[in-house]
């Protein structure tokens, strides 16, 4: 054997060589399973690899391809046997490629297939339905009542201005009443609605006398969350104002509602009280629905439960939209609805209310 028929034979081994060493990862890759327990990405991520293996290592520009072309260069005598080599060399590369190819691909079309297979047989999954939140249970419930008794539901921005949330509502700035109405603050005037009473002065500009809306929806204090406050919760604003009404109007009226509400035997009791945006102002209790007005441990044996604040409209807020309280009257009223829902529900913390565990909410 000549010295030039051992390089040849040596470049032979090396572009083999060079194969094997990247061909190595794909090599288990033979025969029915061998992919087994790939992932499908993986399986297709390794079939382009593989592919790009083949390019590199048969494309006409690769080693073996130059193998081949030296072949005619190589003497007479050495020719042939090279020629073999070369040619033994070339078959085994594809042949190796191809059966790492035919493996994945057989793999990668049997998990597509799985994917695509529909059990027809099997019993569906049954949707989980939800329901309401008790927050809007009651709030639905007290609004029907007013709806039925002619009230339009009204909607304000929770974002307020100074305007709405304090100046129009009869409380000047360095006013004392701000303070127990703390609320969030941003820096360019602008502040989260610390009551409903905002949607007073909306309703009014937005509609004229005379109306009647109520206005539920989401204030916010600066407060410390405990059993029975929240940073956030909801109340729910009412106003009527026409030509003569009074007091009686508005005692008639939170008297019906609480009858409607909870049960035709429920008493009323209006005190006294102050809100800077009503005059006279009062706080109205009704009756214990629990124990009737015995004294149980839902009313802290009183007898009488909270309602919330109420009042004649103070002059000084129609003023603030242009109407002539000469002209018209009226009163208004804000009721706490997580309170509400609370006592109903007889909670013991309403945060739970905020929580959104649907082992609590699942129990409405
Ligand atoms: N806005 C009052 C508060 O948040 C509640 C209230 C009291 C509303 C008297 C009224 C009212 O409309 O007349 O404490």
């Amino acid at each position: 054997m000549s010295s030039e028929a051992v390089d040849h034979d040596a470049q032979v081994a090396s572009v083999r060589e060079a194969f094997e060493r990247e061909f190595e990862r794909f090599a288990l890759f033979r025969g029915e399973g061998g992919a087994d327990g790939l992932a499908l990405a993986e399986a297709e991520g390794l079939l382009r690899e593989l592919a790009e293996l083949r390019t590199r290592h048969t494309s006409k520009k690769s080693p073996l391809a130059q193998l081949m072309k030296l072949v005619g260069r190589v003497p007479p005598d050495e020719r042939a046997a090279f020629g073999q080599r070369v040619q033994a060399a070339s078959a085994d590369i594809a042949a190796r490629l191809d059966e790492a190819h035919a493996t994945l691909q057989a793999y990668v079309a049997r998990l597509l297939l799985e994917r695509e297979r529909l059990d027809v047989t099997l019993p569906g999954r049954r949707p989980r339905r939800g329901h309401l939140h008790p927050i809007t249970l009651m709030r639905q419930r007290i609004e029907d009542i007013f709806v039925s008794m002619g009230y339009t539901v009204e909607d304000g921005p929770e974002v307020e201005t100074d305007f709405y949330n304090f100046t129009a509502l009869n409380i000047p700035e360095l006013h004392p009443a701000r303070s127990p109405q703390d609320t969030f603050y941003t820096t360019d005037g602008l502040s989260l609605r610390s009551q409903t009473s905002t949607v007073q002065i909306h309703a009014m500009q937005r509609r004229r006398p005379p109306l009647r809306v109520i206005a539920p929806g989401r204030v916010f204090r600066r407060d410390t969350p405990d059993a029975t406050h929240n940073p956030m919760f909801f109340q729910l604003e009412g106003l009527l104002v026409d030509r003569g009404i009074t007091m009686e109007h508005l005692k008639g009226t939170l008297s019906e509602f609480v009858r409607r509400m909870f049960g035709p035997e429920t008493r009323t009791r209006f005190r006294p009280s102050y809100f800077p945006f009503t005059e006279p102002s009062m706080e109205a209790d009704y009756s214990c629905f629990k124990c009737g007005g015995e004294g149980c441990r839902l009313c802290k044996g009183s007898g009488w439960i909270e309602l919330g604040g109420s009042g004649m409209v103070h002059p000084n807020v129609l003023r603030a939209v242009g109407v002539d309280p000469e002209e018209f009257s009226g009163f208004a009223f804000g009721l706490g609805i997580d309170r509400m829902c609370g006592l109903m529900y007889e909670l013991d913390d309403i945060r739970l209310l905020f929580e959104n565990d649907v082992r609590f909410l699942e129990q409405f």
